[in-house]
Parts: structure tokens; C-alpha cells; sequence
């Protein structure tokens, strides 16, 4: 996480040189574009927010004490990211605004006082009618309605101009395609588009069970989600959504306040936060703001600290905005929760591939909404770099309020005499030397007998997204590798059941459905044995086009980086590394083993249909009698088409079922697409052919 960016210290921003200020400034725009890149267009951010917003921070004070300075490039003077090319740009009629931020009690009641000026009124404790609101921790989108039915869906870029995703926006099942009651004109309804807690908890067990790497945190998993370029992508994520602001609204009724506005929504069928409270004085705003700062774990979703809004419209006229934000809303932002507690030891574990991580074991202590008592340290040089001792009271957090991480020591609760803790030089293992390779940032084990990789990686082929072997979890893989029964996942199929009967603990029922899981994983398909044998940067999709495309693992093993490449789908880095894979003798060893052992080697059926659909783009919309929806899509993509989620004017044509969605018929009829019923479809499936035009 702690980059050469990251900064050390917050420098206050008072009584520099102007030449001084100059440098500051450049050396903080510097940071804070860096960072907009990383969290904006990578969606991977480097730094925590609260390190992010201080740099804002002080290049605003700095700007503010010399405003010569002051350029219109600088990132103040703009809201949010720059967009990705990716996506269709879309102008907001009225701009998507950002939040100012209030860090504490005293800024809170800056801004109370700031209003209570701009209204007139006596003091900053005068009744004026906020809504107090949850800061979802997601992707900012506007949502556009003609007539109640969804035409388009934005993000907000940089405040005028965002990004097209109306169609993995349609795949959001909380997103109504329609409005309810009597829908506007035209209604834009602004929101946070958020992944649950739950459902990110859940992506990431997958994630772990094809051997991939875990995502960060649900914000940035959100908006990954929504820069899919295939909508199903986004449609399997599971994000949800949030409405918190209208933006145009043409032929509406006369709302008088936000909170009216809101009710509104929700009458209109859209998710509106059962959380928001209409209160009246800034002290009623502080008894949520407590309330929540204690109670956010407790939701389904993340949360970052609080929206608070004027209600009335004409006080919000009244008040205005600046260029970036309005003066009637604040976000308050809540800090990272953070403990201390005691780092008892630091121990390294060994991974499938041999990676020596160094992780912290703590005394347990409850943080971010769950007891930690191991966070990882991800590698020597970051163990050095956060100058942790065991023995240490140490404080520790949520990265990205979900990843335990230690921050620093306490110093000055430092015991006399602490020892310094050094990279063991050999394997925990297998006690043979770890090795650091020269310019890498990580230690290995390079035994490639060591138990501890053994382990990983059995553990790793029986697991779901693998050959999914029932019964075969960690325990008993560390028994099996122990008796010496098993050493890699070949032997798997080739344990001798007497000898396992013998040992304590296992029944004759235990044995025969551990054999019979196993016996069952052999007709697996071959891409979840592909999967299985944890070759680096190949998941499920790489695995399963491999499977498709070679038939047989004898082709898979046999074909070079460059044929593998030349599939659609497969990329250089997936290509090199199964090709990588393949080149080694136990991989060879491996596969002979399988095939003694009758373990499926045969991809799916290569597509026998005739591919009369090449080149042609087919979108399916509403309920089939004869096809589910994967089931069409497998038609269309079986006779080499293509099967996207969204009509656009390169359509072939557009299949309609029962209920079809509204707007994928109205583009279709807009862009000159033909749209065909289920008998069509099949006439297209036989012979490519297309009805004749009435
Ligand atoms: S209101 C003109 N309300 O926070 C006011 N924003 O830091 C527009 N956010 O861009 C925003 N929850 O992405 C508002 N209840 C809420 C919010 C919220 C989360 C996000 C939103 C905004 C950002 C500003």
C-alpha cells in the first residue's frame, strides 16, 4: 500500500516562500492527480481516502493563501476523474456536483455557521432543516427517465461529461427499467451504485477458489463491476443502488424540500435509503452523525460518513454552490476506525506457489465490525518499512474498511531492548533456504516437494472453482500429505482406501463419500481441471476458452503461447503462462497421471452446428419459450455469433420473448435494427437467415 507517493507527514500549509508554495503546490498536484488515476481509471487506489483528502487539503490551503497560483488544471478545480476511453462519453444537462468535506465537530459547525449567515438567521443553532443522509461508499451515477422507462445511465466523469453504462446499468436488478405512479417527463435520478458486503465476501470466496487474486474493497470491486465491457459481467455482480438526488426533472410535481423529493422517489419505485432523517438543528444532524459513526458496521453496505443537505428549495436556491460543489450539502466523513493492540509474533506461511508472506499475528482485537488476529505483511521489505517488532503495540485497521491491516508501532510503548525481526532464511516448511530473487520483492520456496506448496495446491484443486472434491478441506489434505498418502494432485486418485481405513478417525461411511467425491470429480470438465492446477493468471473464463478451442489437454499442453494467444479471449500474459506451465516435466507427469486414472482430458464437444451466424450480433430480450437465457446465448455463440447485452445500430437483429425490456425494442426500432420473435430465431439458428423485411 505505502508507495514513494504516499506522504510522510501532512505539511500545514501556512507562511511559506512563494517559492516554497510553488514547489508545494506542484509536488501536490503531482500526488493528487497520481492518486485520481489510481482510484479513478484503475479503480485500485494506493493511499487510504482520509491520506488522499489531506493532500486535498492542504493544496487548497495553499491555493487559497496564494491564489497566483491557482491554475485551472489543478485538480481543485475539478470533480472527480477524467473518464476512460472505454466508454461512450454522455454530457450532463446539469452537472453532477461533488461534496465539500467536514472532518470533525468544528468543521461541522463551520458549515452550520456558513449557512446560518447565507440564510440570515440569528445563529448557527437556528433551526434551518436538514436531511441527514448515509455517505454510500460506491459509484456515483445518474440514472435518466423519459415517459418512466430507463433510457440511460451515467457516471460522473468529471461533473460534465461521464461515461454510457445503461447497459450493465440494466443488469442491476434494483434499477426499475420502469417507474411506478405517474411517472415525469423526464426525471434523472442521481445515486450511488454500491456492491453489498456480503455479495463482495462472496465474489471474493470465488475469487479464492479459482486461485485468484482477491479484490480490494466493495467500492472499487463496484466500480470495476461497471466498466465490464460484457454487461453479463456486470449483470453477475450483484450491485445494488442507492437514489439520493434529482437531477432534471422536466413535468414533476412541486416539491417544496429534499426530503420531499426523496419520497417522491420512492413512490416512483426507485431504492431510496430507509436511513435518512429530517431533522432541524446542526446538534439533531451530530445525534445521527454519533449515532452512525457507532452503528456503521452494522449495515449491509459500506458506508463512509454522512450526507447532510438543507431541505427547503429555497433556502438551498438561496445558499447556491461553488464551481465544484453546493453550499447547502456537506459530506461529513467519517475516520477509518483504528485499534491498538499487541503483535505477539510474526510468522511466514507459504503459498501454492511457494511465495513466502510474512503475516502478523495479533492479539485479537475487534475493528471495522469483526474481531482481527492476523493481517498480512505482505513482504520483507514492508515489514521493514513499517518498523514492526514482535512485541510491539501496534495500530491496526481496515484497509479500505475490509482488509486487516497493521498500520505502524507505538513507539513509545516499545518494550527496552525489542529484537528486530528478520526474514527467516528457511522454509517453515521444509526447511529448505528460501530464496529472494534478485530484484523481486518477494521470498520463495523453490522446493517444489515442500509440504506447505503441496498443500496449496491440493487444497486449491479440490476446491469449488476446481475439481470440487467434497470432504477433501485442509485437515484432510494436511493428514493425507503427512501420511505420506498423497504429494501432488495426481495421487489423489491413486489413494490405497486400506490404508486410510486404518487410520483413527475415519468411519467406513467417511471413506466411501470422500471416494465417491472423487471418483465423481474425474468427469469433470476439463476447464475446472485446467482451473485446478493453479497455473498463474488462468481463471475460469481463460480456462474454459482453452478447453473450447484445443478439445483435448494433450493440445492445450502441446500448443505454444502464440496459438494460444491467437484465441479470442486468451491474452499474451494467460498464453505465456499455461504455456510456461506445460513446459515442465511434472506437468507432463501430472497429466499421465490423470489419464491412468480416467480423469476427464476432453473439452466440451467441439461446436458441431455449423457457424452460420459469424459475424452477426444477435440480442436476446425478454422470456423464450424454448431457450433460457444462457441457452440462447449458447446457440448464438455455438454458430460463431455474437450475443451482447445491449442493442446498438452494429445489431443483427433483436430476438423479443415475452415482457422484452422497453428500450431494447425502442433502439432497435430507432436504429433500424430487426426485431424477431421465437420462430425467426430459430429459422436464424438453422440457416443464418433473416425473415424478409414486410
Ligand atoms: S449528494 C449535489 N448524497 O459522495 C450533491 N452524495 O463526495 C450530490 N455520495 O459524488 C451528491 N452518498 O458519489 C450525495 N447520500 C448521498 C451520498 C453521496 C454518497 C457520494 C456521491 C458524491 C460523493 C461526494
Amino acid at each position: 500500500m505505502a508507495t514513494k507517493n504516499t506522504p510522510k507527514k501532512i505539511k500545514k500549509p501556512t507562511q511559506k516562500s512563494p517559492a516554497k508554495a510553488a514547489d508545494r503546490v506542484a509536488e501536490l498536484r503531482a500526488q493528487v492527480s497520481y492518486h485520481n488515476e489510481r482510484y479513478h481509471t484503475d479503480d485500485s487506489p494506493e493511499i487510504p481516502d482520509i491520506e488522499y483528502d489531506m493532500l486535498v487539503r492542504e493544496l487548497e490551503g495553499l491555493e487559497a493563501e496564494y491564489p497566483q497560483l491557482v491554475t485551472a488544471d489543478s485538480p481543485t478545480q475539478q470533480v472527480g476523474n477524467v473518464g476512460s476511453v472505454a466508454f461512450a462519453p454522455v454530457e450532463h444537462e446539469l452537472k453532477m456536483m461533488s461534496l465539500d468535506n467536514a472532518f470533525n465537530r468544528q468543521e461541522l459547525d463551520g458549515w452550520a455557521s456558513r449557512i446560518a449567515k447565507g440564510l440570515d438567521l440569528d445563529d448557527a443553532a437556528a433551526p434551518v432543516g436538514y436531511v441527514c443522509e448515509l455517505k454510500i461508499d460506491g459509484v456515483a451515477c445518474s440514472l435518466r427517465y423519459e415517459n418512466g422507462v430507463l433510457v440511460q445511465a451515467a457516471t460522473r466523469g468529471n461533473g460534465s461529461v461521464g461515461e454510457d453504462i445503461t447497459a450493465n446499468v440494466r443488469g442491476i436488478d434494483v434499477i426499475p427499467e420502469k417507474l411506478k405512479g405517474k411517472p415525469p417527463k423526464v426525471v434523472e435520478v442521481r445515486g450511488e451504485i454500491y456492491l453489498p458486503i456480503d455479495t463482495f465476501n462472496a465474489l471474493n470466496d470465488a475469487q479464492e477458489a479459482a486461485g485468484l487474486a482477491r479484490y480490494a474493497n466493495p467500492r472499487n470491486t463496484a466500480a470495476g463491476s461497471l466498466r465490464q465491457k460484457d454487461p453479463r459481467v456486470t449483470a453477475s455482480r450483484g450491485l445494488a443502488f442507492w437514489s439520493y438526488q434529482l437531477g432534471v426533472v422536466e413535468g414533476g410535481p412541486v416539491l417544496d424540500g429534499h426530503n420531499a423529493a426523496l419520497d417522491w422517489l420512492a413512490k416512483l419505485g426507485m431504492p431510496v435509503n430507509p436511513e435518512r432523517r429530517r431533522v432541524d438543528t446542526i446538534d439533531d444532524v451530530v445525534d445521527f452523525t454519533d449515532h452512525w459513526l457507532e452503528q456503521r458496521h452494522d449495515l449491509a453496505y459500506e458506508i463512509d460518513g454522512a450526507v447532510v443537505k438543507v431541505d427547503g428549495l429555497q433556502r438551498q436556491q438561496a445558499l447556491g454552490s461553488t464551481a465544484k460543489a453546493p453550499r447547502w450539502a456537506i459530506a461529513y466523513k467519517f475516520p477509518p476506525e483504528e485499534r491498538t493492540t499487541t503483535l505477539l509474533d510474526i510468522q511466514v506461511s507459504i503459498g501454492r506457489t511457494g511465495k513466502a508472506t510474512p503475516f502478523a499475528v495479533l492479539e485479537p482485537v475487534f475493528v471495522g465490525g469483526s474481531t482481527v488476529q492476523m493481517a498480512t505483511l505482505h513482504n520483507d521489505d514492508q515489514v521493514r518499512l513499517k518498523d514492526v517488532h514482535p512485541g510491539d503495540t501496534v495500530i491496526v485497521r481496515k484497509a479500505g474498511d475490509v482488509i486487516p491491516e497493521v498500520l505502524r508501532p507505538v513507539l513509545a510503548e516499545r518494550p527496552k531492548r525489542l529484537k528486530k525481526w528478520k526474514f527467516p532464511t528457511d522454509c517453515p516448511a521444509c526447511a529448505k533456504p528460501l530464496v529472494r530473487p534478485e530484484g523481486e520483492a518477494h521470498t520463495f520456496c523453490v522446493n517444489p516437494a515442500c509440504p506447505a506448496q503441496q498443500q496449496g495446491k491440493i487444497e486449491h484443486f479440490t476446491s469449488r472453482g476446481g475439481m470440487d472434491i467434497e470432504g477433501m478441506g485442509e485437515s484432510r489434505v494436511a493428514l493425507f500429505i503427512e501420511q505420506g498418502f498423497v504429494s501432488d494432485v495426481g495421487d489423489i486418485y491413486t489413494v490405497d482406501w486400506g490404508e486410510v481405513a486404518a487410520l483413527e478417525g475415519f468411519g467406513q461411511t467417511s471413506i466411501d463419500n470422500l471416494r465417491s467425491a472423487i471418483e465423481a470429480s474425474k468427469d469433470r470438465p476439463l476447464s475446472n481441471l485446467l482451473v485446478g492446477l493453479g497455473i498463474r493468471h488462468l481463471g475460469p473464463a481463460g480456462a474454459g476458452l482453452l478447453a473450447q478451442n484445443f478439445g483435448h489437454i494433450d493440445a492445450v499442453a502441446a500448443a505454444s503461447a502464440e496459438e494460444m494467444a491467437a484465441v479470442d479471449g486468451v491474452g499474451p500474459t494467460i498464453a505465456a503462462s499455461v504455456a510456461e506451465y506445460f513446459s515442465r516435466p511434472e506437468a507432463a507427469e501430472l497429466v499421465e497421471k490423470f489419464r491412468a486414472a480416467g480423469v476427464n482430458l476432453v473439452g466440451p464437444e467441439q461446436s458441431s452446428a455449423p457457424q452460420v451466424l459469424a459475424g452477426m450480433s444477435i440480442v436476446v430480450s425478454g422470456s423464450l419459450d424454448g431457450y433460457t437465457r444462457d441457452g440462447a446465448a449458447e446457440a448464438i455463440t455455438s454458430r460463431g455469433g455474437k450475443n451482447p447485452g445491449s442493442v446498438s445500430k452494429k445489431t443483427t437483429a433483436l430476438v423479443v420473448g415475452a415482457e422484452p425490456g422497453a428500450s431494447k425494442v425502442t433502439k432497435a426500432e430507432a436504429a433500424g435494427v430487426p426485431i424477431i420473435d421465437e420462430a425467426a430465431f430459430e429459422a436464424l439458428l438453422a440457416d443464418g437467415s433473416l425473415p424478409e423485411a414486410t
